[in-house]
């Protein structure tokens, strides 16, 4: 018996890393996953993004542990089709109880130039988007009048400002990452009566497509700066299934008084 049997998921980001791994996690725990990724190219994403064939890897995994999955490529800026994809999801899946806003960007080696551009993508993808994302959930979590659990994954960066990284993106991701927390907040207040909890979680460095070559590339820009990238416990990057773990346990009724929280899973990172 998993702590979430009978459940249901909406994963943002859901073709790989972090959001593969929660889907898996999930499904392990017996939840169904409703899960949507872009799994296109955004212009000023240097890194290469998810692909339909990693999404759908995705569906494969989740099926392996026994669950079902329905998947659909989304871009979290496009609030009437993220809508569609939730409806079309619950209407296969019966219904909806657990939403993680996960589909993030990231800014390493941007062209000069395109700070302000950056800046827009950041906040469009990683705070209208979760805001998006959150609307296209709530009206079926009411509905239902079960309760549920939201978990926007912010990073250390929505707790305190990076400590090297200084173009218009990277401005931008901060300042979603930290405007994500006052969403929160507003909605753990919000939704408390209706019993369904809002939280974020907050990761250090977690070992994933978006931080291959990060670190490296802020070494060589400055080695001064770079060193502040590490975290107390002695680990340089944690692994998606410790952010994963976390939200398993945040999401289920083992947390059921668990509302408005900032939960870092950060090796240390903000306390020093
Ligand atoms: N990797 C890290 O070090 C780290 C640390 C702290 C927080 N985070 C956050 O964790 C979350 C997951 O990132 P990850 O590390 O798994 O990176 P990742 O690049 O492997 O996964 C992010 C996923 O989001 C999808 N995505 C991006 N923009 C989208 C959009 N507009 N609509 C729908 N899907 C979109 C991507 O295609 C990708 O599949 C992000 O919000 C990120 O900011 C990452």
């Amino acid at each position: 018996m998993g702590k979430l049997d009978g459940k249901v998921a909406l994963i943002t980001g859901a073709a790989r890393g972090q959001g593969r791994s929660h889907a898996e996690r999930l499904a392990e725990e017996g939840a169904d996953i409703i899960g949507v990724d872009i799994c296109e190219q955004i212009d000023t994403v240097t890194y290469p993004m998810a692909t339909s064939e990693d999404l759908e890897e995705t569906v494969r995994l989740v099926e392996q542990r026994g669950r079902r999955m329905v998947a659909q490529a989304v871009d979290v800026r496009n609030a009437p089709a993220l809508k569609s994809a939730v409806a079309a999801g619950v209407a296969q899946l019966g219904r909806l109880d657990i939403v993680l806003a996960n589909a993030g960007i990231m800014f390493q080696g941007l062209s000069p130039g395109r700070d302000d551009e950056a800046f827009r993508d950041a906040v469009e993808v990683m705070l209208v988007g979760v805001w998006n994302t959150i609307q296209a959930a709530l009206p079926t979590l009411e509905r239902q009048g079960e309760g549920g659990s939201i978990v926007i994954t912010s990073s250390v960066n929505g707790l305190k400002g990076m400590v090297a990284g200084t173009n218009g993106g990277n401005f931008g991701y901060a300042a979603a990452k930290h405007g994500v927390v006052g969403l929160m907040r507003m909605y753990a207040n919000y939704l408390a009566p209706q019993s369904i909890r809002v939280n974020t979680i907050h990761p250090t460095g977690v070992d994933t497509p978006m931080l291959a070559g990060f670190a490296e590339s802020m070494a060589t820009a400055n080695p001064a700066l770079a060193g502040g990238l590490g975290n107390p416990l002695p680990v340089q990057l944690i692994e998606s299934r410790d952010v994963s773990n976390a939200i398993a346990w945040l999401v289920s009724d083992e947390a059921r008084y668990v509302t408005g929280v900032t939960l870092p899973v950060d090796a240390g990172a903000c306390v020093k």
